[in-house]
């Protein structure tokens, strides 16, 4: 799952800086949010998350483990979507703002709970 994480974390690299240079050649500003969060959340993160859940096979043995990769990566691209739709004014999307951040945000409480409860000290 760690190999996982960190493939999906570069298509999301490679989306985020392919909007950050849309940005700058359109001198359109409007989705710095998304450009921002697909970067930390969907890049920075997901490679950490991967490379913890590679070193850490405990971490990704297990329930919390699959229940974050997945709550994870559902909730980020429709949160995404939304607040495209959304920081260009357009709010028909707004459930999947409102879902989303809201899906990720439990999708982190998973993931502290797995880490506290199964990353333990290898005393081997
Ligand atoms: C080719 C690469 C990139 C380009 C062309 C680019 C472009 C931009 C632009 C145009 C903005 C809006 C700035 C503003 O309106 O104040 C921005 C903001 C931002 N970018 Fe990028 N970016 C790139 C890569 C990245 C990467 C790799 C990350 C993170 C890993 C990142 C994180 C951010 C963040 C956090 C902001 C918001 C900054 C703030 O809150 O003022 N960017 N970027
Ligand atoms: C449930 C998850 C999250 C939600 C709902 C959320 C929501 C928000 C909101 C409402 C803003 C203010 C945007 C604005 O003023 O236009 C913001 C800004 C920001 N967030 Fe998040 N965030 C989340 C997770 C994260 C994470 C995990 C990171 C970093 C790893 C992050 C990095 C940033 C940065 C750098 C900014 C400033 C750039 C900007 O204004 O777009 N966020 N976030």
């Amino acid at each position: 799952m760690g190999i996982r994480f960190i493939k999906l974390a570069t298509i999301y690299f490679l989306i985020g800086i392919g909007l950050g240079i849309f940005m700058e050649m359109a001198h359109d500003h409007a989705l710095m949010g998304v450009h921002a969060h697909i970067n930390l959340v969907g890049w920075v993160s997901m490679a950490l998350f991967g490379l913890l859940y590679h070193y850490f096979p405990q971490l990704a043995n297990n329930k919390l483990g699959k229940a974050h990769f997945w709550l994870h990566n559902l909730s980020l691209p429709l949160f995404m979507l939304g607040l495209g739709f959304l920081l260009y004014g357009n709010e028909s999307l707004l459930l999947l703002v409102i879902v989303g951040s809201n899906v990720l945000a439990i999708s982190v409480i998973v993931f502290v709970v797995n880490v506290f409860k199964n990353l333990k000290v290898d005393t081997s």
